[in-house]
C-alpha cells in the first residue's frame, strides 16, 4: 500500500533533484571532442533504435554527408539526456497513430543541426512560448524540467534550441557549433 502510493513521488522528487543540480552545475560537466557521426550512430542511433523497438516508434535518419566528419565539444551523456528528454516528450505527445521521429542531422555553417520532428498531437500556439520555461508543464505528473534543462545543456555549449509546431507534430531544431570547421576532411 505505501509501496504503491510512495515511489512515484520518491521517483519524482528524485528527478526534480537531479535536473535541479544538473541545471545549478553545468561548470562541473567535463567535455570531450567527439564526432558527430560517432554521437550519431553510436550514441544516439543506439538509444533510439533500442526505444523504438520497444515502443513500436518508426525512426527515419536522415544525414548530409557534409557533417559526418565534422566534431563538437560536448559531454556525450548530457548531450544523449537531451535527446532522451525530447524522445519522452513525444512519445507523450503521441496520438492514436503509430509515432514516427524523423531525425535530420546536416551542416548548416559553421553548426551541426539536427531536427528532432514527431508526428504528435503539436503544440497550441497559446504556450508554445512557455515550454522551455523551468516548471512550465501541462502534463499532471510533468515537472516542467525537461525543456528547460535542455535548452540549458545546449545553451551551455554556444548552441541554441528551438520549436517549431503544427498539428502536424514538433520539431525541435538544436545547433551546436563544430569544432574543426576547416578539418572537416580530417
Ligand atoms: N513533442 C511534444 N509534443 C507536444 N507537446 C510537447 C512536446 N514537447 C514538449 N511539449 C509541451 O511542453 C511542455 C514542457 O515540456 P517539458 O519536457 O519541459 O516538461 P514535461 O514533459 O511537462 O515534464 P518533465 O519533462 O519534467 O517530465 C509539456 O508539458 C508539453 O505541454
Ligand atoms: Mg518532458
Amino acid at each position: 500500500m505505501f509501496k504503491t502510493l510512495l515511489i512515484p513521488e520518491i521517483d519524482r522528487a528524485n528527478k526534480i533533484i537531479s535536473d535541479f543540480l544538473r541545471m545549478a552545475k553545468p561548470a562541473e560537466i567535463t567535455t570531450e571532442e567527439i564526432k558527430v557521426k560517432e554521437f550519431l550512430y553510436d550514441n544516439l542511433g543506439k538509444f533510439l533504435n533500442s526505444k523504438a523497438l520497444l515502443h513500436n516508434i518508426v525512426i527515419e535518419y536522415e544525414t548530409n554527408p557534409d557533417m559526418l566528419h565534422c566534431s563538437f565539444q560536448v559531454n556525450r551523456e548530457e548531450l544523449l539526456q537531451v535527446f532522451i528528454n525530447l524522445l519522452q516528450n513525444s512519445l507523450q505527445a503521441a496520438g492514436s497513430a503509430e509515432l514516427k521521429i524523423q531525425l535530420k542531422a546536416e551542416r548548416a555553417g559553421n553548426v551541426i543541426r539536427f531536427t528532432f520532428k514527431d508526428n504528435g498531437k503539436g503544440i497550441s500556439e497559446s504556450i508554445i512560448e512557455h515550454i522551455f520555461d523551468p516548471f512550465f508543464t501541462t502534463k499532471e505528473e510533468g515537472t516542467g524540467l525537461g525543456l528547460s534543462v535542455s535548452q540549458k545543456i545546449i545553451e551551455n555549449y554556444k548552441g541554441t534550441m528551438d520549436v517549431l509546431s503544427d498539428s502536424s507534430g514538433t520539431s525541435f531544431i538544436i545547433d551546436l557549433p563544430i569544432s574543426n570547421p576547416e578539418n572537416e576532411m580530417e
